[in-house]
């Protein structure tokens, strides 16, 4: 069969900037029909594509990679210092993890090849979950195979259209989607902005029997971290369910990594679902939630994205065990991640950088303005050896595309020193419109 991706943009965004005229000409005129012509996000996509291709820029989006995504990767045959990955505690290529992840595979396979209420389970998904609740303190959780679908799911599944679904502007998009397919009602208030909640609920929490907020640990765009007093206290308030997302604080916040509740000295109970992915700190793939033993039964009898989907991978599961098995012996893992994170923001500062976030978040973003300056900052930054992505639209508003950088506890000062002033140089040449 002839392969017509290879021939349709935007389905094979690697252009070089060697050849524009002839992607612009591509982008122009895909060369098969597609289902998809006529749809109006199908052709603002390919008007974007074109737009950016006609002014000579490349897509950085797909870029193949080689290795592991450490504090340095490569790519094109590059070394690059890497701000593209959050693989935040360096534990994804760990020896160990790898190990554990390869057992499994000789002792199970690489599938857990149905779902896990009708096929079983393997002794390594109880292991994995008892070590979740474990570590956070709550007396149960539960795995899915991705975090996207955790929060769709059990948010969809938790609420109905008697109730409400309650979020904030930095909100991850697999919450916006879980509330819209719960049918709840949903709010949304400026993030951090809690007097703006309280006045919504003053007016608004007559109309709805449950209500569930959502928030994030360290939110995932602006690299804020959660006041976890301020949500508990409107949570009580307001007579609400607490969410509270901790992708990307899990191994980061707290002095043991263990989270926003660890960090404000407030009980696990103070949350109502835990929620938190394993493809960050912990080196693998998938998501949980963990919360009261009741929670956990209705969801894992019940949750449509655990009892319809396959269970997740022996490797996958066996890696999240070994990765928590190193946060628990390596404690000082968190505060170095931390201690780098204060550090990439003091050295900016010193450059006349501002990056947005709290002080010790990983999280760390440049807003640069519009889609294109982004990628173009991206671009000029590629080249001179540092690999930080561009974030913009749809994922963030028209004019606030940035650059986000990860920080891991693997960077060094050195990269971090060397990585400073060369944004700084290039983020001017930029402004100034002189590239
Ligand atoms: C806050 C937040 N929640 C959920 C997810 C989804 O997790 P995953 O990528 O592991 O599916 C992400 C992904 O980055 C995230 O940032």
């Amino acid at each position: 069969m002839e392969n017509t991706k290879t021939k349709n943009v935007a389905l094979a965004p690697h252009f070089t900037p060697d050849e524009p005229s002839n992607i612009a000409a591509e982008a122009q005129l895909p060369v098969r029909k597609s289902i998809v012509d006529g749809f109006a996000g199908y052709r603002a996509l390919l008007r974007r594509i074109n737009d950016l291709v006609l002014s000579g820029m490349s897509l950085p989006f797909f870029q193949p990679r080689d290795g592991v995504s450490h504090s340095i990767v490569r790519r094109q045959e590059k070394t690059l210092i890497n701000y593209s990955g959050y693989n935040y505690l360096g534990l994804s290529g760990h020896p160990a993890v790898s190990a554990a992840a390869k057992n499994a595979i000789d002792k199970y396979g690489t599938s857990a090849s149905a779902s896990r209420i009708v096929a079983g389970q393997i002794d390594l998904h109880g292991e994995l979950e008892e070590r979740l609740a474990g570590f956070l303190g709550t007396d149960d959780a539960l795995v899915f195979i991705s975090g996207y679908l955790t929060n769709v799911s059990v948010i969809a599944h938790l609420m109905t259209r008697a109730d409400a679904v309650i979020y904030d502007s930095g909100a991850h998009n697999s919450i916006i989607t879980g509330a819209k397919l719960s049918g709840a009602k949903t709010f949304s208030y400026d993030n951090g902005d809690w007097d703006e909640l309280d006045r919504i609920m003053q007016e608004e929490r007559g109309g709805f029997r449950r209500g569930l907020l959502v928030c994030e640990g360290v939110y995932s765009m602006d690299g804020q971290i959660l006041n976890l007093p301020r949500a508990v206290e409107a949570k009580k308030r307001h007579d609400l369910l607490l969410m509270v997302d901790e992708a990307h604080s899990l191994g980061n916040v707290g002095l043991t990594g263990r989270g926003v509740c660890e960090e404000f000295g407030l009980p696990p109970s103070s949350i109502d679902v835990h929620m938190g992915t394993l493809s960050k700190t912990l080196a693998s793939s998938g998501g949980y939630i963990a919360g009261d033993s009741g929670l956990i039964e209705y969801m894992r009898f019940l949750c449509p994205g655990l009892i319809f989907s396959v269970g997740l991978s022996p490797p996958d599961t066996a890696a999240a065990i070994a990765a928590l098995d190193i946060l628990d012996r390596e404690p000082h893992r968190p505060k170095r991640l931390r201690d780098r994170s204060r550090y990439f923001r003091k050295v900016a500062r010193e450059y006349g950088l501002e990056i947005g976030g709290a002080e010790e978040s990983p999280v760390a973003s440049l807003i640069v303005g519009d889609d294109k300056d982004a990628l173009r900052l991206s671009k000029r930054l590629f080249d001179q050896g540092v690999d930080v992505q561009p974030i913009v639209r749809p994922a963030v508003s028209a004019s606030t595309a940035r650059l986000r950088f990860f920080i891991t506890a693997n960077h060094t000062e050195e990269q971090i020193r060397a990585t400073i002033p060369l944004v700084a140089r290039e983020l001017e040449a930029v402004r100034q419109h002189d590239v």
